[in-house]
């Protein structure tokens, strides 16, 4: 099987090595996403533990079209058949960049109506269209005069892990903030901190990757209701991850300033089986008692645009002024889209890395906090 992995902008190495090391073949880089080849058992594998993807992709066919008439003809003579049953519902996404579309819904339109006219003609009965949770989804890339049709083996995003019930009012994308735990090189030796933890994404992922624990072992995945679907691949890829698990033995820590999200931090940990290795608290970053013990810090801090201008300006520096005096010692990694207000920290990055957070443009940045100095040096 051709297969397509997707994921934010700046995560793309990140998961070609998870992939690679999950099995897959020809692994090949694009942007914001990883082409590769393999069989359905690593299909089922990379949704189940790649905790940098986004979606999974298995293509299906591609074609060369003329006009409406030909992409409506081609797309009805595909043998649907073989991967949804008439009584399944589909739901159909479409980039689109074509002058034979004057707009991308045309193209999912023609699509739709190629595949009900198929199951109408063959069997006098029609799939019904789903406005959501549906069986079957299918996207569609067209550029020029050339489509590429996929299955869509997810389902609902992959960062819905289904750890998660409650958030705060800007929780971090899990698949994000797996992708910064790889980028930060954390290997489990030092202990890492989140002193802004809201929901405990950061932490929780962290736990996840150090017990090497699938990412996904508590939700459901389109494939599943695929007639190609098989059970026992399923139940051997999921017991094999989850025997591959191991007792880690590692410090991850959590705080927050708010006092109800440390409750959320824990619940969701507890919902992810998690617990036992991460340890939440509620206090302000400036209030822990870290100093010169070394350390990995990893935190998004609040990006409100309620906020004014000057009152994040300020906010920031006081992060500076805190991570100088309070966290020596410790590698500091902090991402934010608000690439004005983090000049304000007054400390030099040692990194800086270019990231995409859906539509955001953010850096994830990192600060050498060296033991007995004031300041963070290159
Ligand atoms: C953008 S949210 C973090 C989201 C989090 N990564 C998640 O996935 O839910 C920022 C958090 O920082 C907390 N916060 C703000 N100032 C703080 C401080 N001085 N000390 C500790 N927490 C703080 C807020 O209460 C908020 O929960």
């Amino acid at each position: 099987m051709n297969l397509i992995a997707k994921t934010f902008q700046g995560l793309e190495d990140e998961l070609a090595k998870e992939i690679t090391s999950l099995g897959g073949r020809e692994v090949r880089v694009l942007k914001r996403a990883v082409s590769f080849t393999g069989d359905k058992a690593l299909l089922y594998r990379v949704n189940l533990s790649a905790a940098t993807a986004l979606r999974v992709l298995v293509h299906l066919f591609e074609f060369r079209f003329y006009d409406q008439k030909s992409y409506y003809r081609q797309m009805r003579e595909f043998r649907w058949e073989q991967h949804m049953h008439v009584d399944n519902t589909f739901a159909i996404d479409a980039v689109v960049q074509s002058k034979v579309f004057p707009h991308t819904r045309m193209a999912m339109y023609k699509a739709k109506d190629a595949i009900v006219d198929r199951f109408r003609d063959r069997t006098g009965r029609r799939p019904n269209v789903a406005t959501r949770e549906e069986d079957v989804r299918i996207h569609v890339f067209v550029k020029d005069r050339k489509a590429r049709v996929y299955l869509d083996s997810s389902g609902s995003s992959l960062h819905l892990r289904g750890y998660k019930r409650r958030v705060g009012v800007a929780p971090l994308n899990e698949v994000l903030a797996a992708g910064l735990l790889r980028l930060s090189d954390w290997d489990a030796t030092l202990p890492l901190i989140d002193p802004m933890c809201g929901s405990g994404t950061i932490p929780i992922e962290a736990a996840l990757m150090a017990a090497r624990q699938p990412v996904n072992a508590l939700r459901s995945f389109g494939f599943m209701k695929w007639l190609s679907f098989e059970e026992t691949i399923w139940n051997k890829v999921y017991q094999q991850a989850m025997d591959e698990a191991i007792e880690a033995d590692c410090v991850i820590l959590g705080g927050d300033k708010q006092a109800r999200m440390i409750e959320v931090a824990r619940a969701n940990a507890t919902r992810g089986g998690v617990e036992r290795l991460v340890h939440f608290e509620h206090r302000d970053m400036k209030d822990w008692d870290r100093n010169g013990n070394p350390g990995v810090l990893l935190f998004n801090p609040p990006y409100d645009k309620r906020m004014e201008e000057a009152d994040v300006r300020a906010f920031y520096h006081d992060i500076g002024d805190i991570l100088k005096q309070n966290w020596q010692a410790h590698t500091a990694w902090m991402i934010t889209a608000n690439l004005d207000a983090l000049k304000f920290v007054g400390l030099k990055a040692s990194r800086r890395i270019p990231l995409f957070n859906g539509p955001l443009e953010s850096r994830l940045v990192r600060y050498e906090l060296y033991k007995g100095r004031k300041e963070g040096i290159i």
